[in-house]
């Protein structure tokens, strides 16, 4: 059987599923069980598949039942980098690329004004590294350091500092401020995508029944981790610093009246995403 037989084949069976990612995501896994890209799909369409059918089923089943395709290919794309995922990690999402491209901004304007004086960003709760190793891809001189609580997200993240030759992070294991504050790192950057959904809020069954929970609930309002930081951030953050947080869609509100009490000589401002959601916070300690 030919690729596109098998498309073909698939296309015809799977044709009334509720899912309407279902044909991209066919395609993806047998690029990825043709060891190809999806772009490159479309080239080897007439070449007989070189995997066992069965083995196929076997995955595509499992993502019909809800398994997330990143977690079958165990990659995800983030800012043009290919990053290795698996259970330990959150899929890098597509919103966080946008909080990325922000403080690429930030750290062009800051070194600008500054000098070019070589800067320091902390990304709390690195998961897969995609936030702290896309930056320090793109920007070689900034020293980064990247915790989590999680041992096994910092293997992950370990690995993708090595699949992407990224040479200026360092990885460090514990609770939110907690390994900073030991390690004496003090930023003038302060970066975090904190699990920040509320502890009783229904969510897909893809996203809850596989991604780890650890990523994802903030306690029962969804804020707890941008109180803890908001209520310590000198401890691990420069007089003159910024913190860059990205939050759910529904949560500006809230969050609004934290900075407020929290940071009253302070400026702030939110931002949406391309979606026109408020999703990522800048706080610029004066
Ligand atoms: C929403 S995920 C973000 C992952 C990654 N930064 C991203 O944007 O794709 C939150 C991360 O925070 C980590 N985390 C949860 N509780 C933590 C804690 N108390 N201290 C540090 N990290 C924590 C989780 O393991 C998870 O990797």
């Amino acid at each position: 059987m030919t690729v596109n037989e098998l498309i073909q084949k698939l296309e015809y069976y799977l044709k009334n599923s509720n899912n309407v990612n279902y044909l991209a995501d066919i395609k993806i896994l047998i690029a990825f069980f043709m060891k190809t890209s999806l772009a490159k799909l479309y080239a080897i369409q007439n070449d007989k598949i070189n995997f066992k059918i069965n083995d196929y089923w076997q995955q595509l089943t499992a993502y019909r039942n809800g398994k997330p395709i990143q977690y079958i290919t165990n990659y995800q794309n983030f800012y043009g980098y290919d990053f290795y995922v698996d259970y330990n990690v959150l899929i890098p999402r597509y919103e966080t690329e946008e909080l990325v491209d922000n403080i690429n901004i930030l750290i062009d304007e800051i070194s600008l004004n500054n000098g070019n004086k070589s800067l320091t960003l902390i990304d709390i709760g690195t998961g897969s590294g995609a936030i702290a190793i896309s930056l320090g891809l793109e920007n070689p001189d900034l020293t980064i350091y990247a915790s989590d609580i999680s041992s096994e997200a910092l293997k992950v993240a370990k690995r993708n500092i090595k699949q992407l030759n990224c040479k200026n992070v360092t990885l460090l294991e514990g609770d939110i401020l907690e390994p900073f504050i030991k390690n004496n790192v003090k930023a003038d950057i302060l970066v975090c995508n904190p699990p920040y959904i509320p502890k009783d809020q229904s969510i897909s069954h893809r996203v809850k029944n596989y991604e780890p929970h650890v990523a994802l609930f903030g306690d029962v309002d969804g804020l707890y981790f941008y109180r803890e930081i908001f209520q310590n951030w000198q401890k691990i953050v420069k007089k003159d610093g910024i913190l860059c947080f990205e939050h759910g869609y529904d949560q500006k509100k809230a969050l609004e009246k934290l900075v407020k009490e929290y940071f009253p000589q302070q400026e702030y401002y939110f931002k949406k995403d391309i979606n026109k959601k408020w999703r990522m916070l800048f706080i610029n300690i004066l």
